[in-house]
């Protein structure tokens, strides 16, 4: 009994200290105005269902509940806002190229047809952010629409 007491303490200090680790979660930035938001693409419900599945890991505005901030879990977090912000970044939107733009769009569509997008693990504690066959149709097209708006 006693071992099994020692453990858990020993747990429960390194629980502890580990919070202590800088987890690497980027700071929001409020100045935003390269944002997808802002830019003569975005509709309304599509803008409004990305906000809540892909912002969190695809843009400088990131919105986690706070048991997602604790370690160890917030550094796997860190790691897939890092990850997703290389490859797509929608508080930059307006910095990428048109050609960017519309491999982007592209591969929006690809990642959310093929519900690789949004990750998994993130689904498991973000319940809303799933889309239906009715969103992801109308995210399809809004993406065609935006790539030939794009185009002209
Ligand atoms: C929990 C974090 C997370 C969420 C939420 C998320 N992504 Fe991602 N995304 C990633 C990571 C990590 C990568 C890079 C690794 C990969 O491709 O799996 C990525 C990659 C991508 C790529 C690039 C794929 C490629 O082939 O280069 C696209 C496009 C994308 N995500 C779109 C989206 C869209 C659209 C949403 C919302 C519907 C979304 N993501 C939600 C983490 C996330």
């Amino acid at each position: 009994m006693k071992a099994v007491k020692k453990i858990l303490i020993a747990l429960a200090v390194l629980f502890i200290a580990i919070q202590f680790i800088p987890s690497g979660i980027p700071e929001n930035n409020s100045e935003d105005k390269n944002s997808i938001a802002h830019s003569n693409l975005m509709a309304g419900p599509v803008l409004e269902q990305m906000r809540k599945s892909c912002f969190d890991c695809h843009s400088n505005q990131v919105q986690f509940p706070w048991y997602s901030k604790m370690a160890p879990s917030s550094w796997l977090l860190a790691n897939h806002i890092r990850e997703g912000k290389s490859h797509l970044n929608f508080s930059e939107w307006e910095a990428y190229s048109n050609r960017e733009k519309i491999g982007l769009l592209e591969d929006i569509k690809d990642e959310v047809g093929s519900g690789k997008m949004p990750l998994k693990s993130y689904l498991l504690i973000h319940r809303d952010a799933k889309w239906n066959a009715e969103e992801i149709s109308a995210l399809v097209k809004w993406a065609e629409e935006a790539a030939a708006k794009i185009m002209e």
